[in-house]
């Protein structure tokens, strides 16, 4: 990470502050401080599962979940706590000024239970919001920033979701903008930016910088997410502020609806992202928001919204109750391959889509986004295919239309649902794929000589689980 940037992330303190200890733990800890915030963040969060209905048991729960089921093994390792862990009678101290912790849902503090959860090997996150309360009516953090940075480092806090609810008017964007209004006339709408106005210059950042900056300041590294639904166009200062911030309004467990303009299906989500995938690289990440696996969607769209999430490197945040999953979620969660895929080491950025499919390319349009995606992990070329149609379609990867791909080469097939090699294709693959479910690919090129060129294969699945 370049110096010259000023994300919350300390990895120079930490260093200096090491270089008197042996030399052996300096490369251990710099090592662990200098990837924190590279990938996409993974683990759980309790919004989407439990509102605001939160309590210390809840998280430990989740924490021993984590563990139990093999999830912290391939990667989930935060522990996040979304709105309502606080006081709201009691707010702040009135000496201290600190926020004050909900006692009977968090009888032990944050302290508490951010000791239990590393002593787990996990981490700890918890949420603030930009203005003076959280969008659950809360306390907020506007003009408390330096004190609520430091209380978060002292009880022992690893990762901070900053959401974007109640400020005051004066903090109100001189030139609102919201990524929901984008291609229709919302009323929101009202105020038009002039032409190469520069909305790092927003109070949206302003704000969300103050935070940034005094997460800096704190002796312990918080990873900063950003939640102001891609408002005053974050993706263009996102990058400098925080490690990933959300792009569009809250997840919905649905397919293509949304309610009112506030929270959304997977599909619009997806059609937005589409427009802002050149933002994602090692360090900074667009999110998408919580996966909502698990809570309602068919098995085919939960399959599809996480493998989404993933090729596009969206934090992987799992939302569903860890202790009532299903043995089908809990695969989704635990494909091992499309957390490969997310987490590559070598390729920061995401999957692209090569092709749109049911509509002409570079089309908006909410319920029938791109279709087919290309992507480099460092196990080969991947190809992924949706099928936004209510009906199952058979879905073919043409060689010469992949990035990446030569169409007069030949190249092994490999599912990443099943986890299994199909066979060796030339010039296309086709597969069937159920209404709403995605094909997932690998290609990896055939060099040994002799192979048998067969023509172009054509091969049928019931379900991913049976290949
Ligand atoms: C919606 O936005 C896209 C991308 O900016 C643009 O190409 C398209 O023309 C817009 N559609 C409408 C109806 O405004
Ligand atoms: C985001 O910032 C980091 C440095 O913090 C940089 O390495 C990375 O390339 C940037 N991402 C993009 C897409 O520019
Ligand atoms: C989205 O695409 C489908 C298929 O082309 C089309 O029928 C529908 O009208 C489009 N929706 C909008 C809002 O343009
Ligand atoms: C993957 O890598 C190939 C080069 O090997 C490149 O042509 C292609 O654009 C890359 N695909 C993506 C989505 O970055």
């Amino acid at each position: 990470m370049s110096p010259s940037r000023s994300k919350p992330l300390k990895h120079i303190s930490y260093i200096s502050l090491l270089l008197s200890t042996t030399t052996g733990l300096v490369q251990c800890l710099q090592l662990q401080s200098t990837n924190e915030g590279r990938l996409p963040a993974m683990g759980f969060n309790s919004w989407n599962c439990f509102n605001e209905f939160i309590d210390e048991k809840k998280f430990l729960t989740a924490a021993q979940q984590l563990v139990d089921l093999g999830l912290k093994d391939l990667g989930y390792t935060y522990v996040n706590i979304d709105d309502g862990w606080s006081d709201k009678q009691a707010w702040r101290d009135p000496v201290t000024r600190r926020i004050v912790v909900d006692s009977k849902k968090f009888p032990n503090g944050i302290s508490g239970l951010a000791e239990e959860v590393h002593g787990m090997g996990l981490k700890l996150g918890i949420y603030s919001d930009r203005g003076t309360k959280t969008c659950a009516s809360y306390p907020g953090s506007m003009d408390y920033e330096e004190i609520d940075a430091k209380t978060f480092a002292d009880w022992g806090v690893d990762y901070l979701k900053y959401d974007n609810c109640f400020f005051p008017e004066e903090e109100e964007d001189k030139y609102p903008w919201a990524p929901e209004w984008w291609n229709t006339t919302h009323d929101g709408n009202k105020v038009t930016a002039p032409e190469g106005y520069d909305f790092s210059t927003s109070r949206s950042a302003e704000r969300y910088r103050i935070m940034r900056d005094a997460l800096a300041k704190q002796d312990r590294i918080i990873q900063f997410g950003m939640c102001n639904w891609g408002h005053a166009h974050v993706e263009r200062w996102g990058n400098e502020t925080a490690q990933s911030w959300r792009i569009w309004g809250d997840i919905l467990p649905q397919w293509t609806s949304h309610k009112d303009f506030i929270a959304w299906g997977v599909m619009p989500i997806l059609n937005h992202a589409l427009f802002h995938l050149s933002q994602t690289d090692f360090w900074g990440h667009a999110d998408m928001d919580m996966l909502e696996v698990g809570n309602g969607l068919t098995e085919a769209e939960d399959r599809s919204h996480f493998a989404l999430w993933a090729i596009l490197k969206s934090p992987l945040l799992i939302g569903t109750p860890l202790d009532k999953i299903s043995p089908q979620t809990l695969a989704v969660f635990k494909n091992e391959e499309l957390i490969a895929f997310n987490q590559d080491a070598v390729h920061g950025g995401p999957a692209k889509p090569y092709k749109w499919g049911i509509n002409p390319d570079w089309t908006w349009n909410q319920t029938h986004p791109a279709e087919y995606y290309s992507g480099n992990s460092t196990r080969g070329l991947h190809v992924f295919m949706l099928n936004t149609l209510d009906t199952t379609a058979v879905k073919t990867a043409v060689f010469s239309e992949i990035p990446g791909l030569d169409p007069k080469k030949r190249y092994r097939v490999h599912e990443m649902w099943g986890g299994k090699d199909i066979g060796d294709y030339d010039r296309e693959f086709s597969i069937k794929v159920e209404s709403h479910d995605i094909a997932a690919l690998r290609f990896n090129e055939v060099s040994e000589e002799g192979i048998k060129v067969q023509g172009s294969g054509h091969y049928a699945r019931k379900a991913p689980d049976e290949l």
